[in-house]
């Protein structure tokens, strides 16, 4: 049976032959030779957080289908949109009022820009426009969203029309300086943060966006204690609204239903996507808080965020059973168990000289690859260590999502891990001894 694939398919790597999968089932995908992979990424990534091949998904969608796929949104609702969207709302933070749903995270993100900027404008606030996010980020892939994060390698090629909009510096306590403390590293942020609204007249800035746990630009890298309590402070201070980017952190990821909940912030509004819909339809959603959405209904005034696929009831009808699945599979809690277990497994995997640090919240785990670890210098990027370790994984059944530039967004090599979230414990370990041989292979080589 043929299992590589070579095709008129844009690839990441065309010197490759990529493996063909055929089907899905639980936490595992099937290759045509029948070859089993256990997906510790959850697609690319976070995003299959149900498993694969649940056949209730496949009724809905098919029923859905044949009642309405698709809606003239300019003059109808309809009962399965309104219900999910009040669904979303009770399954937010407190205070949530109003939600829009889109196809993608960059829209979902790029969405809840535009719904601060029309904030500002609706309250008489003309100059606010611009928005502050941090080094070492993403955010989505459109150009606007490419500018807003701050992923180096990514933005070059469109250097023309990036550098519209002040990044500061990312927060991660592995890469603290060492002579500060915890709480003196946040003091050092935030202080930056004031700062940067100061110098560029503080009427002037409308939003921070930012994720509450770095995932896949990182490797997993949770807020300091704290910190985003301060940033969240300064926003109030100065007028900006507070955006929390959950597309990866969403919906169970790190052991509350929205990242931020793990912290004390309620933002202003929520982007989400991947988890919303477990990967069965594409599906993402803006959430904005009570007092966010009270000027535009005072002044009935509507989002403008048309697009075709915007509340869609297909992805309604998905959406609203991907949350009751949640639910009634204790998701959010088994992040939390099987997370911690899984984190603690991973801690053997220091004893190996180039695993620098283990991090992550919930099921949103990240193991940093260092050439030195005393300096914690990154190994060379052209050396590719993580990418190597993700290779030697899939050839042994594990898929894993490594990534580049976690020290200053060129340099830094990190594996990141977001199995899905009904994974149990005897498949924790098989991804820890997965690692452990790969990175022992990796490091006969690479030291
Ligand atoms: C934090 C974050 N925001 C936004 C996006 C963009 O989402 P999408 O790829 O669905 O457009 C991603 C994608 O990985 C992400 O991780």
């Amino acid at each position: 049976m043929r299992s590589l694939i070579r095709s008129a398919v844009v690839c990441p790597d065309y010197s490759k032959n990529y493996p063909a999968i055929s089907y899905g089932k639980g936490i595992y995908l099937y290759d045509e030779s029948g070859k089993e992979y256990l997906d510790a990424s959850s697609g690319s990534c976070a995003v299959s957080n149900l498993g694969y091949g649940i056949t209730e998904i496949a009724d809905i969608i098919r029923e859905q289908s044949l009642k309405v796929s698709v809606l003239p949104t300019h003059a109808f609702s309809s009962r399965v949109v309104a219900d999910y969207f009040d669904t979303l709302v009770d399954f937010a933070p407190p205070g949530f009022e109003k939600v829009w749903t889109v196809t993608s995270g960059t829209e979902a993100v790029e969405s809840a820009i535009k719904l601060a900027l029309q904030y500002h404008r609706i309250k008489g606030d003309e100059k606010r426009y611009k928005v502050i996010s941090r080094n070492t980020s993403y955010h989505g892939n459109s150009v606007f969203m490419l500018d807003i994060g701050g992923m180096p390698i990514r933005k070059r090629i469109y250097s023309q029309w990036m550098n519209h909009f002040p990044h500061i510096s990312a927060a991660n306590i592995y890469r603290k300086p060492a002579d500060l403390s915890e709480a003196g590293y946040v003091d050092m942020l935030a202080s930056e943060f004031e700062q940067t609204i100061l110098e560029g007249n503080p009427d002037t800035f409308a939003a921070l966006v930012l994720e509450p746990v770095v995932g896949a630009a990182m490797g997993s890298v949770p807020a300091p204690a704290g910190y985003l309590e301060r940033m969240y402070e300064i926003c109030k201070r100065y007028g900006l609204l507070f955006i929390s980017d959950e597309v990866m952190t969403g919906f169970g990821r790190i052991g509350t239903r929205f990242g931020i909940e793990k912290f004390n912030v309620i933002p202003d509004i929520i982007a989400a996507g991947k988890g919303i819909s477990g990967g069965y339809f594409p599906l993402s959603a803006v959430m904005a808080s009570k007092a966010v959405m009270e000027p535009f209904v005072q002044q009935n005034n509507f989002f403008l965020g048309g697009h075709t696929y915007a509340c869609n009831p297909l992805g309604a009808a998905v959406g609203q059973f991907v949350i009751s699945y949640i639910k009634k599979n204790n998701l959010v809690q088994n992040a939390n168990i099987q997370g911690d277990y899984l984190k603690e497994r991973m801690k053997r995997l220091y004893k190996y000289d180039i695993v620098g640090d283990i991090r992550g919240e919930g099921l949103l785990l990240g193991i940093e690859l260092v050439e030195d670890k005393a300096t914690k210098k990154p190994f060379p990027p052209e050396m590719n260590i993580a990418k190597r370790v993700g290779e030697l994984a899939l050839a042994e059944g594990v898929v894993l999502y490594p990534g580049k530039g976690s020290c200053d967004g060129f340099t830094g090599d990190h594996i990141l891990l977001s199995p899905p979230l009904i994974i149990n414990e005897e498949q924790c370990n098989m991804i820890v001894d997965v690692l452990d041989l790969c990175i022992e292979k990796v490091v006969g080589v690479a030291v």
